[in-house]
């Protein structure tokens, strides 16, 4: 299994609100090598876009303008909507009003454009790995179950790219131990073993098998039995004679589940197109989380709506819910919010509509998140992956940054001292 450091589309995504070219420019040299810089005008509808298909690492605001306060609703709508995500602003020391405006907005750090570039990458890496320190990582790390209300959605194509760019992101993890539990993808989805079609794999082992051998599930046998893609990510599909899930009940796939658990940190359960309700319900609610994947037609809300309904009904907690906007058309009349709004979801997410490119792709057995890393749909499910694993460390050291810390103190340092100054 390769251990690879991820290369540049795997990268941290920053966005940087901010029209003034010499400063995106600082920004970008600054960052060199350390993750990529992605500009968005201080507009927040087009923020908000942007973040909910990049899912950037953090947002960096620039408060050297002349109209700090204009930024004020542009963060409020960014925090409601997608309060996971670090806002760090940027100005200059020599500049106290973009610093005071900075500290009114609430940010979390402050890059100061007169400090050395050098110091940019180590500050967003200590914010970064403060706020992973403060989530805790879970030992048992996550089960997502990605459900689909119908066939077509895209659940299988999503659930694949995501098995292989949530395990490349795994293999980059300076933590040996944690680079060791990769990703497993339960292709558990209808038609069956299309995870594995879409992978270029076949498997003789299968859901039912792993439960009758459930006793003796070792890290030995799960890696000679299971299929593995190429990157590492393994594969446990249904059964190819589908009337043998009737051997084993839904109460022993949850314990399938839960010893999987023992050896994969990340378990992506494809529930897509699946005909068995309670099959869906029952994994769903074992899940940490849910994706529920739709599209802007009203047909495929419609039966997502339904979906919802019975989702909810058997107890999974709103709060695991959250939305995938997929074949997204930027420009059709409903937008990824208003869908969101109408399934009563609060997080949404965006997966472009990639239809000539993703067909090509899998007509040569291959995935977009390896063969072509740099498109639209690869660099949004590296952007999914990366919020499954907030806290994935960076491998270079961490080095400390001047901080927020000592900002403050210098502008509590210069208030004071202009009230001194008064008369
Ligand atoms: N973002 C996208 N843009 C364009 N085409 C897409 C997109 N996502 C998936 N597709 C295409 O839609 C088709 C159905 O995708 P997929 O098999 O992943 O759906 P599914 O929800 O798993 O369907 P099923 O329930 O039938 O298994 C495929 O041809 C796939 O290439
Ligand atoms: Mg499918």
């Amino acid at each position: 299994m390769p251990m690879s450091i991820p290369p540049a589309p795997a990268n941290a995504v920053h966005l940087f609100v901010s029209d003034a070219g010499t400063h995106i420019r600082w920004l970008c040299d600054a960052m060199e090598g350390h993750g990529e810089i992605e500009p968005v005008p201080p507009n927040p509808l087009v923020l908000l876009e942007r973040a909910a298909s990049l899912r950037p690492r953090t947002v960096l605001i620039d408060f050297l303008t002349e109209h700090p306060h204009q930024l004020f609703s542009t963060l409020e709508l960014l925090r409601r909507e997608q309060p996971q995500i670090p806002v760090i602003g940027l100005g200059l020391s020599t500049h106290p009003a973009s610093m005071l405006a900075a500290l009114r907005a609430g940010v979390l750090e402050f890059i100061d454009m007169a400090a050395p570039a050098a110091d940019v990458p180590p500050t967003l890496r200590a914010l970064t790995e403060r706020r992973a320190e403060q989530a805790g990582t879970p030992r048992d790390g996550m089960t997502l179950a990605l459900v689909g209300a119908r066939g077509g959605l895209g659940t299988t194509t999503l659930a694949t790219h995501l098995a292989v760019a949530a395990q490349e992101l795994q293999q980059g993890r300076t933590d040996p131990a944690a680079a060791q539990r990769g990703t497993v993808l339960l292709d558990l989805g209808l038609p069956e073993r299309d995870g594995l079609l879409y992978l270029n794999l076949q498997s003789d082992f299968h859901l039912v098998d792993g439960v009758l051998h459930l006793q003796r599930l070792d890290r030995t046998l799960l890696q000679t039995a299971l299929a593995q893609h190429a990157g590492g990510a393994a594969v446990l599909p249904l059964p190819a004679k589908l009337s043998q899930i009737r051997e084993i009940s839904l109460a022993d796939v949850q314990l399938l589940l839960r010893k999987l658990a023992e050896f994969y940190a990340l378990r992506i359960a494809d529930l897509g197109g699946c005909a068995a309700v309670d099959f869906v319900t029952q994994v769903a609610r074992d899940a940490d989380q849910v994706w529920v994947v739709c599209e802007q037609g009203l047909g495929a809300i419609v039966s997502t709506a339904a979906l919802l309904e019975r989702l909810r009904e058997s107890g999974v907690p709103q709060d695991r819910l959250s939305l995938i906007v997929n074949r997204f058309e930027p420009d059709a009349v409903l937008s990824a919010r208003d869908i969101a709004q109408r399934l009563g979801i609060g997080p949404f997410h965006v997966l472009p509509a990639r239809p000539q490119v993703l067909l090509d792709a899998n007509s040569r057995g291959e995935l977009l998140v390896e063969s072509r890393r740099s498109d639209p749909y690869a660099q949004a499910v590296f952007g999914l992956a990366r919020s499954l694993l907030p806290t994935l460390p960076d491998t270079a050291s961490l080095a400390q940054g001047r901080g927020w810390s000592t900002f403050m103190t210098q502008i509590a340092g210069r208030w004071k001292g202009q009230r001194r100054d008064r008369p």
